[in-house]
């Protein structure tokens, strides 16, 4: 039985965050919100209660979680290397989506290592992550809040669609304002290294930290953060991404509506504002708005509940427009080439 309450993000009532904690030090899980995705969080220095959100997630063992922490002391006793990197992101991104892979101490369990030396550390920008957090009085470990393979969960309800009848406690506060998970910044060696791209942008850490390099995995190097070799953030249909003049692109979109229709497939398009108005009279079995295309935050924000959508109404073709892949637009393209399983087409 899952109990899903509702819970003001900006004044959490205590009521709820001391049920959650309680939880929490029971070794029990909660879906809790951060500014980025649902989390699925359990005590991060409990072995038993992490192992268990493998389990409820379906999630492959050597993936490592995040630990979510409230206050600096908290970080400083997951890592024996709270480097001047480590120290100047925080002042700078904490709270707030950046998570700091760092050297962990033997308070953290493998499984949340996924048998790596390393951690990663988060303080979500989020009152009920941090209040939640602080009443525990332990860092909470907290992957996405979605099924494995499933697109990450913005809305209390996309949990409680994936979760309910599996944890005891969803507390729900609405939709997440940034929309994409957080960036994995890997500070173990000398430059630091963007694992997954995510809401702090590449150009804000180089801004604090000087040269920043980004890991692009290959057929031989496998990527440094586990989860990204896994084929996330899709939906059902059969994505195709593309790239390109707008005029081309929405040329492509109506050509492909029309060939989807004539063989009595669902077509879905996720767009932006701008190509909508192109497209409204092609009439897709879904038209999707992310957002303006100036406005990569409303993008990012939209993505995850755009692409439920599309499996939600059965979509078997889905035609995604791409944008710029500056700031935030650079995770945001992450994601969609994800959902594509590569295919991309430039027009
Ligand atoms: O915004 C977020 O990061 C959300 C919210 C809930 O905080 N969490 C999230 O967790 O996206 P998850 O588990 O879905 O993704 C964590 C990513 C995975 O790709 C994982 O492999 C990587 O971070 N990661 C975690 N710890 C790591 C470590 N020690 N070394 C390398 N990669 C790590
Ligand atoms: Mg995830």
């Amino acid at each position: 039985e899952t109990k899903r309450v509702t819970i003001d993000a900006q004044k959490p009532e205590y009521e709820w965050i001391q049920e959650g904690a309680k939880l929490i030090r029971e070794g029990k899980l909660v879906a809790l919100p951060t500014e980025t995705v649902y989390g699925l969080g359990a005590n991060a220095i409990d072995a038993e209660a992490c192992q268990e959100i493998f389990r409820v997630k379906g999630r492959p063992q050597d993936n490592p979680l995040i630990a979510h922490i409230s206050d600096l002391d908290m970080a400083k006793k997951l890592t024996g290397h709270w480097t001047p990197q480590a120290a100047l992101c925080a002042e700078q991104f904490w709270p707030g989506p950046l998570t700091l892979v760092l050297e962990k101490t033997d308070l953290v369990p493998d499984v949340v290592s996924g048998g790596l030396g390393t951690v990663g550390i988060r303080m979500p920008n989020h009152p009920v992550a941090l209040q939640l957090i602080q009443e525990a009085g332990v860092p909470i470990a907290a992957p996405s809040a979605n099924l494995s393979g499933k697109p990450s969960p913005t809305k209390g309800s996309h949990v409680w669609k994936d979760l309910k009848g599996k944890i005891p406690l969803i507390l729900d506060a609405g939709a997440c304002s940034v929309g994409v998970e957080s960036t994995v910044l890997d500070l173990t060696g000398e430059v630091p290294i963007i694992l997954r791209p995510g809401g702090v942008t590449k150009e804000q850490l180089e801004e604090v930290l000087g040269e920043v390099a980004i890991d692009h995995p290959s057929e031989q190097q496998a990527p440094k953060a586990p989860g990204m070799k896994y084929r996330h953030y899709a939906p059902k249909g059969d994505l195709t991404l593309l790239i390109g003049e707008r005029a081309k692109v929405i040329r492509k979109m109506v050509e492909e509506i029309r060939k989807g229709q004539s063989r009595l497939k669902k077509v879905g398009i996720l767009c932006t504002l701008e190509s909508a108005a192109g497209l409204h009279y092609q009439l897709p079995d879904l038209l999707y708005v992310l957002g303006s295309e100036n406005n990569p935050a409303e993008v990012a924000g939209n993505l995850y509940e755009g692409l439920r959508l599309c499996d939600e109404q059965g979509m078997d073709i889905i035609l995604a427009e791409g944008v710029s892949d500056k700031g935030l637009g650079f995770a945001i393209m992450n994601r969609l080439i994800k959902a594509s399983g590569q295919k991309v087409l430039r027009v």
